[in-house]
Formats: structure tokens, sequence, C-alpha cells
């Protein structure tokens, strides 16, 4: 699939109109629309449902019928082939664990797409998936405002307070930052978030991670201001008011060897596969969607029919996402 700097915050028109008010954050809003009572728990599936879209692809049903491939699919941005599995599949050595260069991590290690079709993060509670998955909920639950995120059943974010740091030695350019990016636009998208939401998350994601040199900004409110940076190659947009000596020197992670990434590449690439390759997961196909309780309380351990607000009467979408982001923008 081909993307373009000029569709990426505008890929997904079809939408219905925001109905969403100021006051409400994007996560608050479409925590109701979609499964009906604002709360923790809820909130904390809005955003497995999404994260785990954004990963895998779409599959949930029903959709709204926008094909989401997913980050670990390859495709085009801009004209330009990008390809990130090798940074999730241990092929690169593009991982900071605190040395002067990357090491290889494979974060496919708790199950790959499958439990993620479950709605589940990971098979386990201790993989590198596990971490992975539960970090990115929480930290866009952050972005997106959550109102109920510190109560129980939807942690803060407590992962690296520097999201420079745990990419810098992925050496990311502005084509994988804007094809990651219209993923989370795409995944919005497709459990019906309006239009003028996800363009707005397009855009605050694309401030606050695009440009290289970018002062410390914070993100995580108890966590302070961190230089955010993801987009660091000399291709990325500088940063206004940047502060480029605060920035390392760009180290370009290395290829592991066939010989020893083995397992991890073909543990990838199993996983990556099977949503594209197989039918939905088992009890998401059909016409009988739950209902929007049975969703909440089911759909962190099990597949799940989503209810989602479509061209439809409801009128919502992922578009609440903008609250959360929208303060965001005043800093
Ligand atoms: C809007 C853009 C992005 C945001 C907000 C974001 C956010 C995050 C967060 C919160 C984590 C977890 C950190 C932790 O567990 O301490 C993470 C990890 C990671 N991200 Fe991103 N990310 C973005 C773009 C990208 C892109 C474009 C790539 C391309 C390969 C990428 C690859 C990874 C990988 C491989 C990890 C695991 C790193 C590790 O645990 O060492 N991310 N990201
Ligand atoms: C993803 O969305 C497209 C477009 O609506 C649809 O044709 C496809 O069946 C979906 N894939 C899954 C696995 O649900």
């Amino acid at each position: 699939m081909r993307f373009s700097k000029a569709t990426l915050l505008a890929v997904v028109a079809n939408t219905v109109q925001a109905q969403r008010p100021d006051s409400t954050s994007i996560c608050d809003y479409y925590t109701t629309a979609l499964l009906k009572d604002n709360t923790a728990d809820n909130q904390a599936t809005l955003l497995t449902l999404v994260v785990n879209t954004v990963v895998i692809g779409n599959y949930t049903q029903p959709n709204v019928g926008i094909m989401v491939p997913g980050i670990l699919a390859p495709g085009q941005f801009d004209g330009t082939d990008v390809d990130l599995l090798p940074y999730f599949n241990g092929e690169l050595a593009s991982s900071n664990r605190g040395g002067d260069e990357g090491v290889s991590i494979n974060f496919l290690d708790g199950g790959g797409a499958e439990p993620l079709m479950k709605n589940m993060p990971a098979n386990d509670d201790s993989s590198t998936q596990y971490f992975l998955l539960t970090h990115l909920y929480q930290f866009f639950g952050a972005l997106l405002g959550c109102s109920m995120q510190g109560m129980p059943g939807f942690d803060i974010y407590d992962g690296e307070a520097s999201i420079y740091e745990v990419h810098k030695f992925m050496a990311l350019g502005p084509n994988e930052l804007g094809y990651f990016i219209t993923q989370v636009g795409l995944a919005a998208a497709s459990f019906g978030v309006a239009d003028s939401d996800v363009q707005a998350v397009g855009m605050a994601l694309n401030s606050l991670f695009g440009f290289r040199c970018a002062p410390p900004a914070t993100v995580i409110e108890s966590q302070g201001p961190q230089l955010q940076a993801i987009c660091i190659e000399e291709t990325c947009p500088i940063a206004e008011n940047s502060v480029c000596d605060s920035y390392e020197p760009i180290v370009e992670p290395d290829l592991v060897s066939s010989t020893s990434s083995i397992s991890a590449t073909q543990t990838a690439s199993n996983s990556v596969s099977s949503p594209s390759t197989t039918s939905a997961p088992t009890g998401t196909s059909g016409t009988g969607s739950m209902t929007p309780t049975e969703t909440s309380s089911n759909a962190a351990s099990s597949s799940t029919s989503i209810p989602v607000a479509g061209a439809g009467t409801n009128g919502v979408g992922l578009g609440a996402v903008a609250g959360g982001i929208a303060a965001f923008l005043l800093w």
C-alpha cells in the first residue's frame, strides 16, 4: 500500500463528523462511544484495540471498511519502501539496553500476532512483547488523554521516560515515522474515529516525535520534560528551538547474522503473515456483535466483536483522541 505526505493526515476521509466536545478527551469520548461506560477497564480496552490494530493490522469485526496493514507489514511512505519488521523481530541490533550501541531483541516473543488478535498483549506477562505492548497502551493512553488512567484497570505509563533514548539506535527517518503514524491514523479510522480527530492525533504525533534536535517535552506528567525525538536522521526536519547538542551522533543499527536470528525471524514472519492470511479470530466473524458491556468485560481475555460506530447513528469513532492531543500542542 502506498502512502504519501499528502495523504498522511487525510488518508481516511470517510468517517463521520466529530461530535466530540472540546472538554472531552479523545480517549474518554471514544471509550464511551464504543464501549459505553467510561471506566479505567474500558479505556485500557480501547487502547488495546487500537494499538493491537496498529501493530498487526485490522483484525476486529465488524469494521468500517478501512484496511490497516499494520506496522509489521512492509509498505511505502512518500514513494519510499518502508519495512519496520526488522526492528521488532531481532534482525537489527537496534534496541537500547544502555550500551554504546544497539542490541538485537525479538519483540515478538510472547506469541506474536496470535494473542494480539485475542485482544491481549502477549500469551504471558514476562516477554519483551508483553512489556512493549503494555507500555504502548499506557503511553498512547496518556497521549489521548485517558482520564481514568492511574485507577485500577489501567496503569500509568512506566516505561522509559525519554522516547528518544528508546529509539536512538534505530536511526529512524521521516518515511519510517510517517509510515508508523499513518498506521495509527488508519487504526483509529478503522474504529470510526472522526477525520478531524484522526488528523489532530497525526499532527500531534508528528510535532512531538517528528523533528530532529527537538527540545525536551513532557508527555507523562510524572516523568517531566524529556528528549522525545524519534525522527533523528539527517533528512528529518529540524525542530524550532533545536538543541542538537543534547542528542548523540547517529548510530546505524547492524544487521544481525541470519544464523543467529533464525528463530526470531521465523517467529516474526509467521506471526505477521497470520492476520492477512487467516480468517478473523474465532468469535469475531458473523453478524452477532457483542453488546458494549459484554465487549468491555471480555475484551482482555478473549476475541470479541466490538460495536463500531460507522457512518451510522452514533456518530462516533476514534475521534475522541483529539482531546488528549490538544493538550499536548499547548506546551
Ligand atoms: C508516534 C511514534 C512512536 C511512538 C509514540 C512510540 C512510542 C514507543 C514507546 C512508548 C515504546 C516503549 C518504551 C519502553 O517500553 O520503555 C516504544 C518502543 C519501541 N518502538 Fe516506538 N514509538 C513510535 C514510533 C516508532 C517507530 C517509527 C518505530 C520503528 C521501528 C518504533 C519501534 C519501536 C521498538 C522496536 C520499540 C521497542 C524498544 C525497546 O524496548 O528497546 N517506534 N515506542
Ligand atoms: C480488514 O479490513 C478490510 C477492509 O474493511 C477487510 O476487507 C478485511 O477483511 C479486514 N481484515 C480482517 C482480518 O478483518
